[in-house]
């Protein structure tokens, strides 16, 4: 049994990863369809060792693909998604539009994965905030053991993040500072080269950023509705890889032994947490990687049953691209789609 899959956004970031883990992963397709906007249109993209010419979206006809893997932003698939979904194809959506729709599952399939069901209402099937999905994927482990209260949470988000636009501004203004160039800022709010930005998305009423919001919303539907979470979500000076430094609260005693015991049996972690030099990840090392890393595993006195770790994940796999190809697997595993061709 294979597939036809169409990735839209596959000039992107995301949606060229989303072509090399479609093949590192050997998801079963008859088929790929590398699709963007018509200002790509006729350029080529890599899928294993063939070369895609990407089409253009709005002159595509999803009538006979079977899955279609978004990621081109929110307002491309505000537009897009349900006039796909309502062909018969099933949406992975990478971006926010449909994340908090009651009638759309959001999945993270180390968590979530009998809430998948859902995606017949809409054909639609949402993919989390790159920051939620590594965070929820440590944290599932130990909420079933302890049952989370509260989280505190700060990130240091790469600018891959914010888009090829992202890297590449990173990339110019880091070159310019070296050789006393002027120094443009276009993608971000201020210079990033250097430096980092306590901004992430636009400004909410009550101070914080949606970026932030985005985090307490979606670890609400995915994990535990009764979960209190606040973030404070920051843009650093690295390529690829969030990082996040968590703070825990939980209702029963855990100690940071358990802990790591815990997390080393989880699906999707691996513990790196060692008490010396270097005895951690750091976002370098988790770039091309699929695991959620955690180090840092350690006990915080000043509340009852507090834990502080270090979580880090490649954004663009498990914050996107990886979560999106999973997602597809569990649909293929629990037999939730057939292709509409039936192999020859
Ligand atoms: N980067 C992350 O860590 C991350 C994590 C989770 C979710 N996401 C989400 O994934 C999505 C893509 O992010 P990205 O980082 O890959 O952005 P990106 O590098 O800027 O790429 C955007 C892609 O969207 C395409 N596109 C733009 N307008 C389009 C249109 N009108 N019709 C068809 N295609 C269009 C672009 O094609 P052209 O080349 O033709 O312009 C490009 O392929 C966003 O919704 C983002 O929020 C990103």
């Amino acid at each position: 049994m294979s597939f036809k899959v169409a990735v839209v956004g596959a000039t992107g970031n995301v949606g060229r990863e989303m072509l090399n883990i479609l093949d590192e992963r050997g998801f079963p397709v008859s088929e790929v369809v590398a699709l963007a906007s018509r200002r790509s249109q006729g350029t080529e993209v890599s899928f294993g060792d063939r070369t895609l010419k990407v089409k253009a979206l709005d002159q595509y006809d999803f009538s006979d693909t079977d899955i279609c893997v978004m990621s081109a932003g929110g307002n491309v698939s505000k537009e897009w998604s349900p006039k796909i979904g309502k062909q018969g194809c099933v949406v992975i959506d990478n971006s926010s539009a449909f994340r908090y729709d009651q009638d759309v599952p959001l999945i993270v399939p180390e968590v979530n994965p009998d809430a998948i069901s859902l995606f017949t209402r809409k054909n639609i099937i949402a993919n989390p905030n790159c920051s939620t999905a590594q965070l929820v994927v440590a944290l599932k482990p130990l909420h079933d053991v302890a049952t989370i209260k509260r989280v505190v949470v700060a990130t240091y988000q790469s600018v891959s993040g914010a888009g090829k636009e992202g890297m590449d501004e990173l990339f110019t203004q880091t070159r310019a500072v070296f050789v006393a160039d002027q120094v443009d800022v276009k993608k971000f709010t201020k210079r990033i080269a250097f430096n980092v930005i306590p901004h992430i998305d636009v400004f909410l009423d009550d101070g914080f950023t949606k970026e932030e919001w985005k985090m307490v919303a979606e670890t609400k539907k995915m994990l535990d509705p009764k979960i209190k979470l606040t973030a404070t979500c920051v843009r650093v000076p690295v390529f690829i890889g969030h990082s996040e430094a968590v703070n825990i609260e939980f209702e029963k005693p855990i100690t940071a032994d358990e802990a790591r015991d815990i997390l080393r049996e989880a699906p999707g972690c691996q513990v790196l947490d060692k008490r010396e030099n270097g005895g951690y990840i750091t976002p370098l090392e988790s770039a091309g990687e699929d695991a959620t890393f955690i180090s840092r595993i350690r006990e915080d006195s000043t509340v009852d049953n507090g834990l502080s770790m270090w979580v880090v994940s490649d954004n663009l796999r498990k914050g996107a691209a990886l979560n999106a190809v999973q997602i597809a697997e569990l649909l293929v595993e629990r037999g939730l789609i057939q292709p509409k061709k039936k192999a020859a």
